[in-house]
């Protein structure tokens, strides 16, 4: 009988130097150095920063499913979020997550989207009316202002005007207002960045009060009439915290995704076309807006929208810290260490998906249906029982703002302004933009 091998300590993990390179490479080199040190390395960042990156199919599975008790998202997401965005759903773990998430849920299925598409349509609408007349435009830009409308309308009942367009100025100065050496002083730089949390938090806290005055039916309505096992509604703190995550995550992402379909849609003409012939079958000659019903028959476009999604997922790894020792792929990982699970890595590892690099929307159709061939491969969302809370909102939304634009104008890449997908640790987002040129479709 052959004796078990022993598990291999933390120590011997391979540790993989970072160069800031490999921002644009990320995806190719998280799945390189998965294909030949394993599914488990440490990168090194800095001395005091080496998280343990976990890749593929089985290492997802192991985070999102099997042994989701012993990797933390508080552990993990709070120093990212940091202190400026509170503790809400996203950073919470156990059995104050299930509650939150409970009263969540139901404004999150998809039968509940049939009441946001209105609103969706009538956004999608308004925000690119002067597309063509604009000639050239940045979608990465403009998906923003449509998502963020969007999220704002659907969850807390706020019209597009100049209060949301602030609104959204803040988080876009909160999230991307880097330190930048040449213009900043430490102290200006901090005395922006306070100001600006003041002032969102101003915000918040008079709609929250608004809310409280007047519940609606809508998510926000719902997190103030919630009240806990002793009868006691959610503090001024906990809500904003909620709506903080709520705004970005249910913004950001599928700006990034919607913005990178149309630009991948302008860029493969062959599988623009299938689009249209879909689109054209589906919706016919009216110019009314797209219901349900056609919303889930667009099948060409669903996979399309898959396989943006996992060439360019906007959370390129999610982040956890363990609560326990933990074993995988003969390693031991100890308690207290931060770990991310590689969104983007296991997107294009070659051993799952054929041709990782090659857009090739027909990998989701069958017979290769290559992401249900292996579970956990292909994980945009997240898996498991914290799987995105928006993912019906987000494909919806984003099938029909995409729908609604290729019906209407002919995107041709803008030459002379390349198109990259920049990875950090967490999220990737083209920040260089993605430019077009657009003309109205005769
Ligand atoms: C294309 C768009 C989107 C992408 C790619 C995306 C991606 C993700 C991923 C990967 C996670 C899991 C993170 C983890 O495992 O740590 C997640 C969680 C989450 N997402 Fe999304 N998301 C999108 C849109 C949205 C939208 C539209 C909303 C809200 C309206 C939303 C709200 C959330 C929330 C609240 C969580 C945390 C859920 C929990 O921990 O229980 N997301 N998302």
């Amino acid at each position: 009988m052959s004796a078990q091998p022993a598990t291999r300590p933390f120590e011997e993990i391979p540790l993989v130097p970072y160069r800031d390179e490999y921002a644009a490479e990320r995806p190719r080199w998280i799945a390189r150095l998965a294909t030949t040190l394993g599914p488990v390395f440490r990168i090194d960042y800095s001395p005091e920063f080496r998280p343990v990156y976990l890749v593929g199919p089985e290492a997802n599975r192991l985070v999102l499913y099997t042994d989701r008790d012993a990797f933390s998202h508080d552990l993990g997401w709070s120093p990212i979020i940091g202190a400026d965005f509170g503790h809400g759903i996203l950073n919470m773990d156990g059995e104050q997550h299930a509650h939150h998430r409970r009263i969540m849920n139901p404004a999150f299925t998809m039968a509940y989207m049939t009441r946001y598409l209105p609103l969706m349509n009538e956004v999608i609408r308004e925000r690119t009316a002067n597309w063509a007349g604009r000639g050239q435009v940045n979608l990465w830009e403009e998906t923003r202002r449509i998502t963020f409308d969007v999220a704002a309308g659907a969850l807390t009942g706020q019209a597009s005007g100049p209060g949301v367009d602030r609104l959204r100025e803040l988080f876009v100065a909160l999230m991307y207002g880097y330190y930048d050496p040449d213009v900043d002083t430490e102290e200006s730089w901090l005395e922006r960045h306070e100001s600006a949390l003041r002032e969102l938090r101003g915000m918040l806290t008079e709609l929250i009060r608004e809310r409280r005055a007047r519940p609606t039916d809508d998510l926000i309505g719902r997190l103030v009439s919630a009240r806990d096992e002793r009868g006691e509604p959610m503090s001024d703190e906990q809500l904003i915290a909620h709506l903080n995550i709520l705004l970005i995550a249910g913004h950001e992402t599928s700006t990034t995704m919607s913005a990178w379909l149309l630009y991948l849609l302008a860029t493969h003409p062959e599988c623009l076309a299938r689009v249209h012939d879909e689109l054209d079958r589906v919706l016919g000659d009216s110019d009314a807006a797209v219901t349900m019903d056609q919303i889930r028959a667009l099948k060409v476009l669903g996979n399309a929208l898959n396989e943006a999604g996992r060439l360019y997922p906007p959370v390129g790894a999610a982040p956890r810290g363990t609560t326990r020792d933990v074993e995988f792929a003969g390693y031991h990982i100890p308690a207290g260490t931060q770990v991310r699970y590689s969104i983007a890595g296991s997107h294009w590892l070659p051993s799952v998906f054929q041709d990782p690099e090659r857009f090739d929307p027909d990998r989701f159709a069958p017979p290769r249906e290559e992401d249900r061939k292996t579970p956990y491969a292909y994980v945009p969302f997240g898996g498991g029982a914290r799987i995105c809370l928006g993912v019906n909102f987000a494909q919806v939304e984003i099938k029909a703002l995409a729908a609604y634009v290729l019906r209407r104008y002919s995107l041709e890449a803008a030459p002379d302004r390349p198109a990259e997908q920049l990875y950090w640790d967490i999220l990737g987002s083209p920040e260089r933009g993605l430019w077009v040129d657009v003309q109205a479709r005769s």
